[in-house]
């Protein structure tokens, strides 16, 4: 079993840079469904998230090839419209083929995807969608079953901007009959990625990034060479970490736009940040406050971020609150950062956080991708060892996290335990 072994107390030190984000590649290598000829995505993150998309596509005679950070595929071949169900229950993302089957089938079946470690993520939005085009949606014996002879463009209001949602429905009303007019969308910087990528390919999506997405359906679409936006989660995490060992680093190839809600909390928080190139300095040499951090759509304050959030503000006295409104139960790291002298509390979606004077290392879980990021930061701070467990978790979304620490100084290791 693999674990990642910390030793706190370095400042972080020198340049990191960010790979492509892994939330807009997976809707990227799914849309390719949509086109027989061959995609190239470009510097691509070598990522386990993305090799388990990859075989979801192989179980339906996709040709993939993954080589140095570009994914080659090759969908002439697609036959097969119900993608191996052990494969698609191994990761949520696997539901974004859903859209691109029907439109390019008429037909798909896949495993109904579960709940998870942070909540209970229904696909009803999703479903709504495909209805609103013209889909017969059924449910038995644990999967869901989507017919339709033709997709026909319709006005579809989403009652919460769910990314996912957003970029199936985009993803089926592509090749639609007619206009698709998708009101209360997500705005995420992912979503604006993935109409770019389609756009590439001949579609014709307006309006990503906004609330209102118009999408003219058009009869095919052709093969594209595209490289992905990097990954803003990734580079926050960073930027956390450099703050909460204070230290100074620079974090090379962002898009500062993206950055805004967290660039503005880190701020608040009394973090120096300096723009510079296609980069960033962040600087923690300096007196921290507690704050208060709402979650919400983008471009409000990512969920996403809020772990790595949770163990900085766990470590600058005071107290801050932060409130969860995006998923039910994405407080699992709490308890964790207890173990490590935290001292925080949860009531209902908010968690009231104490900050402590300083942590101290111990064996703990990653519950979640994000928890087990957060836990990193937390161990890059406190004092002594800090073991951290399931990091299968942390390898479904970060590349390289530990090489990368490494290089910035941190004393970070993976290891083999028995
Ligand atoms: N929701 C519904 N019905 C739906 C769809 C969503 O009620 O049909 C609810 C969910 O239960 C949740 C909220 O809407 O409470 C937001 O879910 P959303 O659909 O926006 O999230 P997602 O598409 O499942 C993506 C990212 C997540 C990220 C969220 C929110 C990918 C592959 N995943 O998930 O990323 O947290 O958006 O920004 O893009 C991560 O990278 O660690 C991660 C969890």
């Amino acid at each position: 079993m693999k674990k990642i072994l910390v030793k706190g107390g370095k400042k972080l030190n020198g340049e990191v840079n960010i790979s492509s984000a892994k939330n807009a590649v997976l809707p990227i290598i799914a849309s390719s469904i949509l086109c027989g000829d061959t995609c190239i995505i470009d510097n691509a993150p070598m990522l386990e998230d993305v090799f388990v998309i990859s075989e979801v596509l192989k179980s339906i005679n996709s040709n993939i090839n993954i080589e140095d950070n570009k994914i080659i595929i090759d969908n002439s071949n697609l036959t097969n419209v119900e993608p191996d169900s052990d494969l698609v229950r191994k990761m949520r993302a696997s539901f974004l083929i859903m859209g691109a089957m029907i439109s390019r089938f008429g037909k798909f079946k896949i495993s109904l995807p579960g709940g998870c470690n942070i909540g209970n993520r229904p696909i009803d939005l999703h479903l709504k969608g495909f209805s609103a085009l013209g889909a017969e949606i059924n449910f038995g014996h644990g999967y869901v079953e989507a017919h339709a002879n033709k997709l026909v463009g319709n006005k579809i209001y989403l009652d919460f901007p769910s990314v996912g949602a957003t970029e199936n429905i985009m993803m089926a009303a592509v090749l639609a009959e007619g206009d698709t007019v998708l009101e209360n969308a997500a705005e995420e910087p992912e979503i604006q990625d993935l109409a770019n990528f389609l756009n590439s390919m001949g579609a014709k999506i307006n309006g990503a990034g906004t609330d209102t997405i118009k999408i003219t359906g058009v009869k095919e679409l052709k093969g594209t060479q595209y490289k992905p936006i990097p990954d803003r989660i990734e580079a926050g995490t960073f930027m956390v970490a450099a703050a909460i060992t204070r230290g100074k680093i620079k974090i090379n190839g962002i898009n500062e736009q993206h950055l805004k809600p967290i660039i503005a909390k880190l701020r608040e928080i009394g973090v120096c940040m300096e723009k510079v190139d296609d980069g960033i300095i962040i600087d923690g040499n300096n007196d921290f406050k507690p704050i208060d951090i709402k979650t919400m759509p983008y471009p409000g304050f990512p969920t996403d971020m809020q772990p790595q959030m949770m163990s900085l503000l766990a470590t600058i006295n005071g107290t801050s609150v932060i409130t969860e409104t995006i998923f039910e139960n994405r407080f699992m790291h709490i308890g964790e950062i207890n173990r490590m002298g935290g001292n925080i509390k949860i009531d209902g979606r908010c968690a009231v956080i104490e900050g402590v004077d300083c942590l101290t290392g111990c064996e703990v879980k990653a519950t979640d991708l994000r928890a087990g990021a957060a836990l990193i930061i937390a161990g890059l701070a406190a004092g002594g060892y800090t073991t951290i467990g399931d990091i299968y978790h942390i390898d479904r979304g970060y590349v390289s996290i530990e090489e990368k620490f490494k290089k910035l100084g941190a004393d970070i290791e993976r290891i083999e335990v028995d």
